[in-house]
């Protein structure tokens, strides 16, 4: 399979290209870094990317960014950079991508498990990966030509326990081939309009 991986070098997205990239064709793409480089944010830059490569099998997105903070203190401002910075964006590439992905391919998005087990300062982060949960759940019986759509939702990951450190207080941290796993599961496995849980 041609796979493009968006967020490739994230902590998420590497666990994608370790699981995927020894059998399959991996395009690696990131703001700054990888084989191709897009802002997911801007919509041309979405076209220009998906212009670049091609047809591909699957396209996997492992990124976004929420606003943190008590939802007393919270902006509207504030908490729509959780639908700019991670939901549309998401969204975005996969109502882009119809045109480059082939019959029987498959998207697969990223939410995370703050709608699940919430945190304190989290409820933006909740809207967000709620959001793009409903929205595979919603989009996987409209996909034509057989396309496939589910979301990883992962605990937080191993590699990322210091950086969170006091934020996920008694959540278990997973590892980076669990995550993995689920990145393949949704690419090469057969489901549609799953959350995959990786906790
Ligand atoms: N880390 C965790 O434990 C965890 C757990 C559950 C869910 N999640 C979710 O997984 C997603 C990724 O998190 P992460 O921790 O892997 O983030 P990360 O380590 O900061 O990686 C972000 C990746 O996205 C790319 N990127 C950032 N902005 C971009 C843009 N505007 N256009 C295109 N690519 C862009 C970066 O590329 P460049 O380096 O080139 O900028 C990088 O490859 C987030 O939605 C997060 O909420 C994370």
């Amino acid at each position: 399979m041609k796979i493009i991986i968006v967020g490739a070098t994230g902590a998420v997205g590497k666990t994608a290209v370790d699981a995927l990239s020894g059998r399959h064709e991996v395009i690696r793409v990131g703001r700054t870094s990888g084989d191709e480089q897009m802002d997911i944010e801007d919509i041309d830059s979405i076209r220009a990317m998906y212009s670049n490569v091609g047809k591909v099998d699957a396209v996997v997105c492992a990124i976004g960014h929420v606003h943190f903070g008590p939802v007393h203190e919270m902006t509207s401002e504030q908490f729509m950079e959780g639908i700019n910075g991670k939901v549309l964006p998401q969204v975005n590439l996969v109502l882009e991508g119809f045109d480059y992905v082939n019959d029987g391919g498959s998207f697969t998005l990223t939410s995370g498990v703050t709608n699940r087990d919430p945190i304190r300062g989290g409820s933006c982060a909740a809207a967000a990966n709620g959001a793009l949960d409903g929205f595979v759940v919603g989009a996987a019986v409209d996909m034509p030509r057989g396309i496939r759509i589910n979301a990883v939702s992962p605990e937080v990951l191993e590699t990322c326990r210091a950086a969170y450190d006091g934020f996920f207080p008694g959540h278990v941290h997973v590892s980076d081939e669990a995550v993995g796993l689920a990145y393949s599961k949704a690419v090469e496995g057969c489901l549609s309009g799953q959350v995959i849980i990786v906790e």
